[in-house]
């Protein structure tokens, strides 16, 4: 892969000419997939390589890819058995697979989402519906007004799609109970307020930034006790669950109500591919109910009662195909190589100078120059560069350079060759 990881500025440019009006007539296909192929391949991210680090963005399993195109060419609609048994049975036997991974309780259903965003939003809707029948109070038929509160607690350093989740179910991002966290970003166990069967607390497997994971054995023994829901954030760290070396990270996570997690981040699916877990399959049902003359359920399983969607493509077959790759080993492999390689990543560049602010705990590095305006700067000219690509974010008010490891293409040699880049990128503000 000798191409740019951003595209030129050329690339960029062209992108004008799809600045045209809406076509009175039908048009010819060829010539409608060349100006894709021409235009559109030189504008893409090339995130299938090996050195792209940007956002959490997966590279992609080809067996995965190749399922992709097969699953296209079917265009199955998914929300029922009828409308797709092939869906129906791959979705059963995934969420079997994914329990087993994960060791989550049996009775754990899963939804097949778009991604992590929305499996968020799903869990939270159980948690709300759960709580508030326990209260008495039906949240469909009656809705928010005059309803009894529900406490969310979170840490600090929550994802912004918790936040999302938040506002958009009613709860209130000014109503959060934020609690403070460590270094790394992890929740501090013991400035957890007092929970209660009121309270949905929200942890994480994975900061967005440093990676790290919470405490989940003790934080979800003392919320079991409270009869609290906890929901954990696992959009790429859950599936550290799969690593003989950092497993450890993700113990106690069985303890918790609901999960979310992402196959197109750590586990390399393509995209859109996100799931929602919950121990309770009762209340993610009646949270996400939808009915319809015309909608009429079975016995096998239908897709629709655990998503908030109805028509949805069926994004379990790329699922489905990446698990039966990789199988535990495969995970086991790619999960431990995406930390080495981000170690290798950290230790390359404390040796050329550059700060490394957080613990490698899975697949995130935190850098920083020597000071604010020096990494600014040189964060710009590694996207300049193009050899490979970072965004920026902050860690306690320090402005750093932010890497995610997780593309399985990611090599040894696309370290070294991306350190390299960090060194001359620094260089060229110092001349
Ligand atoms: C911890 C965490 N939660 C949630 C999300 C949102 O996931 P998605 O982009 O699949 O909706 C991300 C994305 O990076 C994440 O890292």
């Amino acid at each position: 892969m000798g191409r740019n990881v951003f595209p030129t500025n050329e690339a960029l440019d062209n992108l004008k000419v799809f600045e045209e009006v809406l076509p009175d007539n039908m048009g010819n296909s060829t010539k409608i997939l060349e100006q894709l192929y021409n235009y559109g391949s030189p504008a893409t991210i090339s995130q299938i390589g090996g050195r792209y680090f940007g956002l959490v963005n997966g590279g992609i399993i080809p067996t995965a890819l190749a399922a992709k195109w097969l699953n296209d060419f079917w265009d199955q609609n998914t929300p029922l058995y009828v409308t797709s048994p092939i869906t129906s049975k791959i979705e059963t036997i995934v969420e079997g697979w994914l329990k087993e991974l994960f060791h989550l309780p049996v009775s754990t259903a899963a939804g097949f989402v778009s991604g992590t965003s929305s499996a968020i939003l799903c869990g939270l809707a159980a948690a709300r519906f759960r709580i508030y029948q326990r209260l008495n109070w039906d949240i469909n038929a009656k809705g928010l007004i005059n309803a009894p509160r529900i406490r969310i607690v979170a840490g600090k350093h929550a994802h912004g799609t918790v936040l999302k989740a938040v506002a958009l179910l009613g709860f209130g991002k000014d109503n959060i109970e934020w609690v403070d966290v460590d270094s790394q970003g992890r929740i501090i166990p013991d400035q957890i307020p007092d929970l209660d069967e009121k309270t949905i607390l929200i942890l994480q497997a994975g900061n967005v930034n440093s990676g790290s994971f919470d405490y989940f054995n003790e934080i979800c023994e003392k919320a079991n006790k409270a009869n609290a829901w906890v929901h954990i954030d696992g959009a790429f760290g859950l599936w550290v669950a799969g690593s003989d070396k950092l497993k450890h990270l993700t113990s106690g996570i069985e303890k918790a109500n609901s999960w979310s997690v992402d196959g197109h981040k750590t586990l390399n699916t393509p995209y859109d591919c996100g799931i929602v877990l919950c121990k309770d399959r009762d209340a993610l049902v009646s949270a996400l109910q939808a009915t319809g003359a015309y909608i009429v359920y079975g016995e096998n399983r239908d897709g629709m009662l655990y998503t908030a969607e109805i028509s949805r493509r069926a994004r379990a077959i790329e699922l489905w195909a990446t698990l039966k790759y990789l199988g535990k080993q495969g995970i086991n492999e790619l999960v431990n190589g995406l930390h080495d390689r981000a170690y290798q990543f950290a230790e390359e560049l404390t040796k050329n100078g550059f700060k490394v602010l957080n613990e490698v705990a899975f697949n995130q590095v935190l850098v920083a120059c020597e000071n604010d305006e020096e990494t600014e700067n040189t964060l710009k000219n590694i996207q300049e560069l193009r050899d490979c690509w970072c965004g920026g974010s902050t860690w306690f008010d320090q402005k750093v350079i932010r890497i995610s490891v997780c593309s399985w293409a990611t090599t040894a040699d696309d370290i070294t060759t991306s350190v390299k880049s960090f060194v001359k990128a620094r260089n060229m503000i110092q001349k």
